[in-house]
């Protein structure tokens, strides 16, 4: 990391606005400034200015039982009201919400009227299934806009949604149905993947196949199926409903009750440093505010003109917050795409660029960087002069794939925002304001107005300008976590623990600021990797291998890796007793089908290397960082404190 450092800390080159950005940017260098005077009656304005209150609040925050804080507590509002029928309502009805293509190359363009009215019926089939609020509803589906219309009609009865993405095994949505006691499963048929469908409803299936002596109480009543794929699915009568036949027999005719601002919205589990994954839980009000107002300052939305483009899944939070709910939110024009960015040919995220005229786009710095591995010709294959305005989240972006999104892809004319933020923040934290702030490539520089964080040394104290630390964020936010589902002590230790006394948020970064005080993010200081900005832990792939039949024992690593900023490594153990039986041949690739199968493809390791002995401490933990340096063929650090200290030139010489 040190080389990495001293790289970015020579990075000098600046980026101001142009003047006509800077004149008609929504979000203005005022804002900091009310927000530094009254940071909660900032919030507050932002809730009463951009979002619609059946009741309103007369509380802002309150922090009196930290570290669990609510938000405008006695307001009450409708989330899918405001991301739907109130636009209609303003006469804005006939505006597109979604230009959605699939990946074969089929479009549905889906107004606000349309979307609003889609989502009116399906909350009454949620009412007929008896799902009201507080309820949980899983979600598995591909992107499709019925993935949009589920969240929002789950919203709009106040039940609560666990999206959880189409990449996932059945075990892990298995898992995810079950932590959150889910009493019903929205899928479809398939969805288009890499030029073919890749089927949902058999994982849903397996994932609800009988349990009886498992010891789990089975929650789900329905599955509730969409028609994408057109690939046969086994159908459990009873159990098992077609969208296509109760949504649109169902009254399109439905009220939005009001709900208190601090009902839950929705869990999302994403990866901790333990195998479980935690199911971090969201509220209404101050989640949608933030939401809103990040999506528009930062994102620089005018919803009368702007085409905005946010690649993310709604399988993760970005999907939740940039696609799903600031956007609509605010009422913005938006495309949705189903598919990988390479099919049926290399450019197609470009062509869609060109196609719908897209003016912002918001993306991971993965995706940027296997653009470069390609050549600048591929994109420059189409018009992309209508982006005005390039986003980034997920990872650290590294000054050269920076430059190259803003040269190649922005040309030398749009903005790059780098945001920060965490499936825990709910939306964005740190980020250029796009009409204020110079921009530095590779650093997400400052937070938000309303946001409040530093960077500290493991005692809490600030380490200053010109020093790395551990980021923190020092005063309560509205979007923020409000727990991990079912876990009130899993959410105090995680986050609160480490600087109970400073009462800060642990957001498990590392971080540096320059001499200007901006911050440089630096990667995850615990056991989190991150691999293509998604978030995966290393006890839960080890605790997939070990399941393995094969495995004794296993070590899990983030690598650095050139496209998707880390790489899942493993090493492993093999039981003695497997060894006799069989062969080893061919293991290493069984085991990582095997992770893929277990957990989801993105889990499935880059390198699985066997070997006989895993570097120790006396007291039995695993010194992650000494393989870390074998994964990424750097000569071993200091191995003084391993039990056996020969252990590392074993595993070197296996490796090689
Ligand atoms: O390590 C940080 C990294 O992604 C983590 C959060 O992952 P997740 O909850 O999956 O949310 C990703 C999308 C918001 C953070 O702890 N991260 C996210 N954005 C950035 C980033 N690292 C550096 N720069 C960013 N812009």
């Amino acid at each position: 990391m040190s080389s990495q450092i001293d790289h970015l800390l020579n990075e000098d080159r600046r980026f101001a606005p142009s003047e006509d950005f800077a004149a008609a940017a929504v979000g203005t260098a005022d804002l900091y400034h009310q927000a530094a005077t009254d940071r909660e009656g900032f919030w507050a304005d932002r809730a009463r200015e951009l979002l619609h209150w059946q009741t309103p609040f007369t509380k802002v925050l309150d922090w009196s039982n930290p570290p669990f804080a609510t938000w405008f507590e006695d307001g009450e509002l409708n989330v899918a009201y405001n991301c739907l029928d109130r636009h209609v309502e303003a006469g804005n009805g006939d505006r597109v919400a979604l230009f959605w293509e699939g990946e074969p190359g089929d479009e549905r363009r889906v107004t606000y009227a349309e979307l609003t009215d889609e989502v009116k019926r399906l909350a009454n089939v949620l009412t007929e299934l008896g799902i009201g609020r507080g309820d949980r509803v899983a979600v598995y589906l591909p992107m499709i806009p019925e993935a949009v219309a589920a969240m929002l009609a789950v919203a709009r009865v106040g039940a609560v949604h666990s999206v959880v993405f189409g990449g996932f095994s059945a075990d892990s949505l298995r898992a995810r149905i079950d932590d959150a006691g889910a009493k019903l499963v929205i899928t479809a048929d398939g969805g288009y993947r890499k030029g073919r469908v890749s089927a949902l409803k058999p994982a849903v299936d397996l994932a609800l196949a009988d349990r009886n002596g498992s010891g789990v109480q089975e929650t789900v009543e329905h599955v509730l199926v969409v028609r994408r794929g057109g690939n046969d699915v086994d159908w459990t009568p009873g159990r098992d409903l077609w969208w296509h036949e109760v949504v649109p027999a169902a009254s399109a005719e439905h009220e939005a009750e009001a709900f208190p601002a601090e009902n839950p919205l929705f869990i999302l589990y994403t990866s901790g440093t333990t195998g479980k994954p935690k199911g971090i839980l969201h509220t209404s009000g101050g989640y949608l505010t933030q939401a809103a107002f990040t999506n528009r300052v930062v994102h620089d939305i005018h919803p009368e003109s702007d085409v905005y483009w946010c690649t993310a899944d709604v399988g993760w939070i970005t999907g939740h917050t940039y696609v799903t709910y600031g956007p609509l939110a605010n009422g913005a024009t938006q495309v949705m795409y189903e598919g990988t960015p390479d099919t049926p040919h290399p450019g197609r995220w470009w062509e869609l660029v060109e196609k719908y005229g897209v003016t912002i786009l918001y993306t991971a710095p993965t995706a940027i960087r296997s653009f470069m591995k390609i050549g600048r010709q591929v994109a420059q294959q189409f018009d992309l002069s209508s982006l005005r305005l390039l986003g980034s989240v997920g990872e650290p972006i590294n000054p050269e794939a920076w430059m190259w999104y803003r040269s190649v892809i922005g040309g030398d004319r749009a903005p790059i925002i780098d945001t920060w933020w965490q499936t825990e923040t709910g939306a964005m934290m740190i980020s250029a304001l796009p009409g204020v702030t110079e921009t530095k490539p590779g650093s997400a520089q400052v937070p938000l107005p309303g946001i409040t964080v530093d960077v500290v040394d493991d005692a809490g104290q600030e380490v200053g300008n010109g020093n790395g630390g551990l980021l923190v964020i020092t005063e309560p936010w509205p979007a923020m976590l409000r727990g991990i589902w079912g876990d009130p002590d899993r959410f105090v230790e995680t986050y609160w623990d480490k600087f109970a006394e400073q009462g800060f948020y642990f957001a498990g970064d590392g971080a540096r600021l320059d001499d200007d005080g901006d911050v440089w993010l630096l990667g995850r200081v615990d056991d989190v990797m991150n691999v293509s900005g998604h978030r995966l832990s290393t006890a839960e792939i080890e605790s997939a291998l070990v399941g393995n039949e094969a495995v004794a024992e296993a070590a899990v690593v983030g690598a650095s890796d050139e496209t998707t900023g880390q790489a899942v490594v493993a090493f492993v153990i093999i039981k003695e007793s497997y060894l006799k039986a069989h062969s080893p041949e061919g293991l290493a690739q069984t085991l990582r089908a095997w992770v893929g199968e277990q957990i989801g493809p993105i889990a499935r390791p880059r390198d699985v290397y066997i070997v006989g002995e895993l570097p120790k401490t006396r007291s039995g933990k695993i010194m992650r960082r000494l393989l870390r340096d074998v994964a990424e063929g750097r000569e071993v650090g200091d191995t003084t404190t391993l039990a056996d200290t020969a252990v590392m030139s074993v595993i070197s010489a296996q490796v090689k």
